[in-house]
């Protein structure tokens, strides 16, 4: 099935789609970018995405090519001209095209957008759903301003690819003082033995998840105990249950981190409930 992309203003087909080689986002990682849950033909959160799309270009004193309505006009048409029932709508903006010079180029200089969509097989995440998933443990390399959702994402694909060479699905970043902050495309959680689900707070340290923010309204709505702070890799180990969410699986149970089991090494009780609730309370 033919697939189409929106690259600067025009759908060109997803083969024949190029931006130029002086694309700051090319040369510097000097851009931002979203991703989008589609299920069952509606995007997921999509004011939450576009919110932290604002926050992320002001963040870099980047400018958006677009405006809001715009966005998600765009947004539904490349879902449209894709036929993407299930799956992700992917939007990158970066600072635009320029002579090469670490100096941002002149205010005129338009920011280049790019919007794709892919579809996702279903029955594979749901897969991931039944079975869990592995995650192994890395050191956190990564720079400050991990909060910004930039296309800077060399440490997290090193990570992701040690994590599958070791036979997991994701790599946890662990900071210096032995806690977790997050996974390299995901956040991170745990259910403690006394069934209060713990996620790291969201101060700079880690990406404010959009999936994270609607899993914890899930949980206030089971009435689920939370606590946001820090939790160290030896805890999670002993926890009850692990998860992690993201726009691509939402929500994913945590079976085993480093080989170790993490509860009976079977996904939980509490994942499932708010996976399952989960879109009910999405935006
Ligand atoms: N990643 N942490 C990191 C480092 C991420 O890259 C992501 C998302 C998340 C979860 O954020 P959200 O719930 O808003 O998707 C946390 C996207 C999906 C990606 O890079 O493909």
């Amino acid at each position: 099935m033919s697939r189409v992309a929106y690259v600067n203003g025009q759908y060109v087909p997803h083969g024949e789609a190029v931006i130029h080689v002086e694309d700051r986002g090319y040369q510097f990682a000097d851009g931002i970018y979203e991703v989008c849950e589609v299920k069952d033909g509606r995007m997921t959160d999509v004011p939450g995405h576009l919110d932290r799309l604002e926050r992320s270009a002001k963040e870099l004193s980047m400018g958006l090519p677009m405006g809001r309505k715009a966005m998600e006009v765009v947004m539904e048409e490349v879902r449209q001209k894709n036929r993407v029932q299930n799956g992700m709508i992917y939007m990158q903006v970066t600072r635009g095209v320029s002579p090469r010079n670490h100096l941002f180029p002149s205010i005129d200089t338009p920011p280049a957008i790019v919007m794709t969509a892919k579809s996702v097989s279903v029955e594979q995440n749901i897969k991931k759903a039944e079975n869990g998933v592995r995650v192994t443990t890395v050191p956190d390399n990564r720079w400050e301003r991990v909060d910004i959702k930039t296309v800077s994402l060399l440490p997290n694909v090193l990570a992701k690819q040690a994590a599958h060479d070791a036979g997991a699905y994701e790599a946890w970043f662990i900071d210096n003082d032995g806690f977790v902050t997050e996974g390299s495309s995901t956040n991170a959680w745990i259910v403690t033995k006394e069934d209060i689900l713990v996620t790291r707070q969201a101060t700079p340290g880690i990406l404010k998840g959009i999936t994270r923010a609607t899993a914890l309204k899930t949980a206030e709505h089971l009435q689920i105990k939370v606590e946001e702070r820090k939790f160290t890799v030896e805890e999670a180990i002993s926890a009850k249950e692990a998860f992690i969410t993201a726009a691509t699986t939402v929500v994913i149970p945590v079976t085993h981190i480093d080989g170790e089991k993490v509860g009976d090494g079977k996904p939980g009780s509490m994942t499932r409930r708010i996976r399952e609730n989960f879109h009910e309370m999405a935006g």
